[in-house]
């Protein structure tokens, strides 16, 4: 069977971004993978975080993972921090990685260009090594991520590609080459700021107008995308160049009904942009209210710390298996005795 693996931050409550982008194909996938799926909190410090915050947000992001119906048996679910192996393993990833490759990373250069670049964490720069540790960890033949990943995936098969050069004979390669798996635009590989729909939708987004949390209330839901940002043509057709913000529109309809674009345009064609957007919202809240329900319940038992303590348990298991060969090719410590 093959392996997936895949990771979320607990930078916050997901929002259907991340639950279309991402966490919408880890339920399906599980059915045909071995699967791992990860709560990055070690990449979410690499901006400042609230401690207690953080430490909530991870047991939420945990029970979120759950009530979307990823299925203990199935998959491991687990934390990142509690696997050492991740931070040692991207230790040796950063000393196989050139620092022009990184600092060539889009979402490096957009943060601290922000920020400024005296003031950002180190941390920020060596992330995708990070990333690529969660990944090879567990030799993971896929990884299905939204677009804004798309880079960070190149970077961990380039460095695959280096580090069995460097170091693997070419009929015992050390590392797995991962493939990526990324949904199409009109799938919801990359779901847009319902305030600015040329830019991602966030988490961490400032105008929370600009995305729906999954954990948002309903009134809240249909009040967001009520206030959507359209145009003023008032026709609703899919054009993402021309009318981005109803075409936004139209792929989180599609991606949370079993509606496709097509069929959903021709429904609304004598309709107009008020309508369909109420329709649009009881279709968001139809979708999120059941999962709210058995998240609720999740967050408080004691299932949950069990499945964590788990899931900690099996990804330690592979992770340190790997861990231990990079150690080896690299000439780490004493050789292995038997
Ligand atoms: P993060 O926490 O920003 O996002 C989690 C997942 O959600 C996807 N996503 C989106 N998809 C569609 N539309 C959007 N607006 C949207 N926003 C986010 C992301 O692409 C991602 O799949 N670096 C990663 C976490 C990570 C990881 C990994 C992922 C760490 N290690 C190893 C895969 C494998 C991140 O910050 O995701």
């Amino acid at each position: 069977m093959e392996t997936i693996f895949s990771g979320i931050q607990p930078s916050g409550i997901p929002t259907i971004g991340n639950y279309i982008g991402a966490m919408k194909q880890f339920v399906h996938l599980q059915e045909d993978y071995q699967c791992y799926f990860c709560i990055v909190d070690e990449h979410a410090i690499t901006v400042p975080q609230d401690r207690l915050k953080l430490r909530e947000q991870i047991l939420q992001l945990a029970s979120l993972y759950l009530a979307v119906g990823l299925d203990p048996t199935k998959a491991t679910i687990f934390i990142q921090s509690e696997i050492p192996a991740h931070a040692e393993a991207s230790w040796i990833v950063q000393c196989n990685t050139p620092l022009g490759e990184l600092e060539r990373m889009t979402q490096f250069k957009d943060k601290s260009q922000k920020t400024g670049r005296t003031s950002v964490s180190a941390g920020l720069l060596t992330y995708p090594p990070l990333m690529v540790a969660d990944i090879i960890l567990y030799n993971t033949n896929l990884v299905p991520v939204g677009e804004d990943q798309k880079q960070h995936l190149e970077l961990t098969r380039d460095f695959v590609e280096r580090f069995n050069t460097r170091y693997a004979t070419p009929k015992q390669p050390i590392l797995v080459m991962p493939e990526v798996k990324i949904p199409k635009k009109d799938a919801g590989g990359r779901i847009m700021s319902l305030q600015e729909p040329t830019k991602k939708m966030s988490k961490s987004d400032t105008n929370s107008k600009g995305f729906i949390s999954m954990l948002d209330e309903p009134s809240n839901i249909r009040k967001k995308i009520k206030s959507a940002v359209t145009d003023s043509s008032g026709v609703i057709e899919y054009d993402p160049e021309n009318k981005p913000g109803i075409s936004n529109l139209l792929v989180i309809y599609s991606a949370m009904s079993d509606l496709t674009i097509d069929e959903i345009v021709a429904k609304y064609t004598d309709s107009n942009y008020a309508t369909f957007k109420a329709d649009l919202a009881e279709v968001v809240v139809n979708e999120l209210e059941p999962i709210q329900t058995r998240y609720k319940e999740l967050l408080v038992s004691d299932e949950l710390q069990q499945i964590l303590d788990e899931g900690a348990v099996e990804a330690s298991k592979v992770a340190n298996k790997t861990l231990q060969r990079m150690k080896n090719a690299v000439g780490l410590g004493r050789k292995p005795r038997r």
